[in-house]
């Protein structure tokens, strides 16, 4: 299976292997047009759908999508029944366009704390996406980087008291294996939309060296010419990692 690819790819020297993305500014996109917010989060949704496609073609290997974080448990209900029911509809949707780019599903943050039916579909996409060999999509979900950092240093401590670790043997590979995202490389490239110059508490282990991209555009804005654009300011980079 391939993924599929148009004519107009712009040609990169170097693609980032893992693109994380803070996706921002739903509800100012609504407030601007004098909808209600949940309209934003619906083309924030065909946001997400462009710039996993625009990923896929450039043969990004990992996207990293925040959607929801373990603060936004603090939104209104009746906002936070209509986000998880439009990931319910959303998922159902994207079975079909992930499976026919050969996309794969993943989740991390703390998933027991969705409502079941969020639960439910999400695991049944994620199985029916495992067998595909292209992209990894991940959401974050009822995500936390804090929260990820106590629950690696809980599962290290229980390992250590039951002596199938030594405290000398905790060192930052320990550390990043232990997170949601063990096994996966640390994302090259962090985009944020809408402005704002903050982490919100996303991968905050994970993004020590990542490139920054932060623009003022309002994700349901986003799509496949910004995710370019976000690729052509990453090329421009000069990576040192420390060194000279
Ligand atoms: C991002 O958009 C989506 C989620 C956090 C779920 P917001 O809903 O935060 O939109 P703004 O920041 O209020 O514009
Ligand atoms: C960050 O956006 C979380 C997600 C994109 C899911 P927020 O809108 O929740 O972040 P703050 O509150 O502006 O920092
Ligand atoms: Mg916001």
């Amino acid at each position: 299976m391939k993924t599929e690819t148009r004519s107009d790819l712009p040609v990169f020297e170097r693609i980032p292997r893992h693109v994380a993305v803070i996706m921002d500014g739903n509800g100012r996109w609504a407030k601007s047009r004098k909808l209600p917010r949940l309209e934003g989060h619906k083309r924030g949704a065909k946001a997400v759908e462009e710039t996993v496609k625009a990923a896929a073609e450039c043969q990004v290997e990992f996207l990293t999508l925040y959607a929801f974080s373990v603060e936004n448990w603090t939104r209104p209900s009746s906002e936070i029944k209509g986000l998880m029911s439009l990931l319910v509809q959303t998922l159902k949707q994207y079975e079909k366009v992930l499976n026919k780019n050969n996309i794969r599903l993943q989740a991390i943050g703390r998933l027991m704390d969705l409502p079941e039916t969020v639960h439910r579909q999400l695991q049944k996409t994620i199985t029916s996406t495992a067998h595909n060999t292209g992209l990894t999509l991940i959401l974050a979900l009822s995500y936390s980087g804090r929260v990820e950092l106590v629950e690696a240093a809980r599962t290290l401590a229980e390992k250590v008291r039951q002596g199938d670790l030594k405290t000398s043997q905790i060192n930052e590979k320990a550390i990043s294996d232990h997170l949601y995202t063990g096994g996966l490389p640390d994302p090259d490239l962090l985009i944020r939309t809408s402005g704002e110059m903050r982490l919100s508490n996303f991968l905050l282990w994970q993004i020590s060296y990542t490139e920054l991209y932060l623009t003022q555009v309002l994700w349901p804005d986003f799509g496949r010419e910004e995710f370019f654009n976000a690729l052509r300011s990453y090329n421009q980079r000069q990576r040192r990692f420390g060194t000279v």
